[in-house]
């Protein structure tokens, strides 16, 4: 950015007051945000003695006296798993369904509180037999199945760490986060069913553990639940079945507490290097917040409404709020195994039917997908059941926004539009239903207990109508404690761009933002080197690290481009060594370099389009200069190309790809 605050032309005008019927019954109320300005620290005390069961009370709130370290009720103890399992059952919830889990060929499995806490007791006893102890880590590479939860649940409720690795990784992907955790077991399946076939994940792993990097390897065991019935090879002594070794342990385990600092999972994100980081969540402040939230922010009554999050459980949205946030709540869920349209369009809206989903949160990539096939879809289905919605993953279009109400929501369902992040853990900024009035593509305001600020480059606080940089300027429970081994890394992304400004760190999101008149808050997107692909972010720095892995690249540069139904997409320009330049002609290296990004990262990733140029347009200093090919790839005019050293490469690239 090259002016100290962002403009943003989007003029918005409508609002939506909620309504009468849904302010008198609303979970939230408006004391929270007074108490939460009278008292912040007091506030968040309150929330989680309430809403959580401590094994062993915290006396101490917050120490930040080794900030932007922080420790949230460090001397409390307390069992994630305990706290979304036992305590229902000894509540005497026992037989509320936990989970209607719905697999992508149309089978489906019901377990209640008391089934998945046998579950994940037995599931406990054999991690324990499997030699894993507090603080280990065990690599979860699964597809969105009950024994996904089962094996999150059962990690932490003994302590130790998990990393779930979203199944569309690759296995280079994999093999990189087992090593960066030194993850002692990998817990996956044979496949996963996806877009009406099964998708191998067995082999992935396979892949991912015989590659050699020159290093010992942590794995000691693989432990494969049968799913996808695929033909998998096998590594004696390695590879065990989940369902022979879960015969071989004993049904019943006894939670115990552990301090609120212990970690509970790690999970790799993009960032604007091209090596993924680790982020660190712990236990107290976590479930704190995300309980607090998923209760508030989806105006959950667990007794009554059938909650559905369509994030798949390897993606921070799914931890927090497939897992986490509903289990410690007791609330029933959905969980479903495929894609939204498999194996056919209305998929959805036809588990939505079924099970008579009242909360349903997704990501605007979905409903842009949906808008695009048409009403008629969800039209055949009946959305009754259907009392308030959510987005997150990216700004939600006012057009997209207002269709979700209209044909999702009947006209009015309130919407949540949720801006938070991995590094957050739990929502940040939102609407809560039956409080604020709603304004189409605005995520609106802080919630209760949670500081935002919009800074100008130098950390100056913008004037309404104006635009900057998202910041957060007090520390919050549910905040990435870390980067798992690189504790520098952590300070300096996160907690530097303010430094000067302020006496304490201030965390810089990455995100532009604007103000508006009234204190709302509207998302404009990243500003560093990150995009977000269907609500997903990926760096441009590790797709073009994979690219020039490949023999005939010399150089590369990415950019997100605007994409209408991804609302970005991976465009990658690319520079072929002059030794390769004449081996295949310009579609078959594209056809080739697609394939090995994919094969690099995972699928996520795979460019739409790449460009092989001669050249990257690139500043006298040696900067490639993105905006310009962003500019081409979005078929733009090309912008000033003043700062080149040499004008006329844009000129050529430009005339090449004209559309
Ligand atoms: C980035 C975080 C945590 C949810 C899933 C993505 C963008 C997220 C919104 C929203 C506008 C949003 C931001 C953020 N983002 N929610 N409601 N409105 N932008 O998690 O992969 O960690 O990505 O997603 O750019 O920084 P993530």
């Amino acid at each position: 950015m090259s002016a100290n605050s962002i403009d943003s032309l989007q003029h918005e005008g409508r609002h939506f007051p909620p309504s009468d019927s849904f302010v008198s019954t609303a979970v939230a109320s408006p004391d929270l945000y007074d108490q939460a300005n009278r008292d912040r620290l007091g506030f968040w005390a309150d929330r989680s003695r309430e809403l959580l069961h401590w094994h062993t009370p915290f006396t101490e709130v917050l120490d930040w006296s080794d900030a932007p370290f922080a420790r949230w009720f460090a001397d409390g103890e307390l069992n994630v798993a305990y706290n979304c399992l036992d305590r229902h059952v000894l509540a005497g919830n026992g037989d509320r369904v936990a989970i209607n889990w719905e697999g992508e060929p149309g089978d489906s499995r019901t377990l209640t509180y008391s089934e998945l806490t046998a579950e994940v007791k037995r599931a406990a006893n054999l991690l324990i037999k499997l030699g894993i102890g507090t603080g280990d880590t065990v690599a979860i590479y699964l597809p969105n199945v009950p024994e996904a939860v089962i094996a999150m649940l059962a990690v932490v409720r003994i302590g130790a760490i998990h990393s779930v690795v979203f199944g569309g990784f690759s296995a280079e992907s994999l093999r990189s986060r087992i090593d960066d955790a030194q993850a002692k077991l990998v817990i996956t399946a044979d496949g996963g069913w996806r877009k009406g076939k099964v998708s191998p994940l067995k082999p992935a792993v396979d892949g991912a553990l015989a590659l050699d990097k020159g290093t010992p390897l942590s794995v000691e065991h693989v432990l494969v639940l049968k799913r996808g019935d695929n033909d998998i090879d096998w590594v004696e002594g390695r590879d065990l079945w989940w369902h022979d070794e879960i015969e071989t342990v004993g049904s019943e385990h006894e939670a115990v507490g552990f301090p609120a600092e212990t970690p509970l999972f790690i999970l790799y994100t993009s960032g604007t290097t091209g090596k993924p980081k680790g982020i660190i969540h712990t236990t107290g402040g976590y479930l704190t917040q995300v309980t607090f939230t998923h209760k508030n922010v989806f105006d959950l009554n667990p007794e009554k409404d059938v909650y559905w999050c369509s994030a798949d459980v390897g993606w921070i949205t799914g931890h927090s709020y497939t897992v986490y946030g509903p289990l410690s709540n007791g609330a029933t869920s959905v969980l479903y195994e495929g894609t939204p349209d498999s194996p056919h369009p209305g998929r959805w809206f036809e588990i939505i039917e079924k099970y008579g989903v009242s909360i349903f949160y997704t990501a605007p990539t979905a409903i842009r997908s949906f808008m695009k096939v048409g009403r008629q879809v969800p039209d055949a289905f009946d959305l009754s059941s259907i009392r308030l919605l959510g987005s997150v993953g990216e700004p939600i279009n006012p057009e997209a926004w207002m269709w979700y109400r209209e044909v999702v929501g009947a006209g009015t369902a309130p919407i949540v539009d949720t801006w938070w992040q991995t590094e957050t853990g739990a929502i940040m900024v939102s609407a809560l239903p039956g409080i604020t009035s709603l304004k189409p593509g605005s995520a609106q305001v802080a919630l209760p207990g949670i500081s935002i600020s919009v800074l100008d480059e130098t950390g100056v606080a913008v004037e309404p109508g104006s635009g900057g940089l998202l910041a957060i300027t007090e520390p919050w429970p549910s905040m990435l404690r870390g980067i798992w081994g690189d504790p520098e890394r952590f300070v300096e992304t996160y907690w530097s761009k303010f430094r000067d400004a302020f006496d304490t760190p201030v965390y810089f999101a990455g995100d532009g933002a604007r103000l508006d008149a009234d204190g709302d808050l509207w998302l404009l997107g990243r500003v560093d080197d990150v995009m977000n692909v269907s609500g997903h972010r990926l760096s441009t720095a590790e797709i073009e690290s994979a690219l020039v892995s490949h023999p005939i690249v010399a150089e590369s540069a990415v950019v997100g481009a605007a994409d209408e139904a991804t609302g970005q997409a991976v465009v990658a320009f690319v520079v072929l060594r002059s030794e390769h330049a004449g081996d295949q002609t310009v579609d078959e290296a594209s056809v080739l370099l697609r394939g090995h990004v994919t094969e690099q990262i995972g699928a996520i990733a795979r460019p739409r389009q790449v460009f092989i140029v001669e050249e990257l347009p690139k500043t006298r200093s040696g900067k490639i200069m993105r905006r310009l090919l962003q500019d081409v790839a979005e078929g733009r005019a090309i912008g000033d190309t003043t700062t080149l050293a040499d004008a006329s490469v844009m000129q050529l690239i430009a005339d090449r790809y004209k559309k």
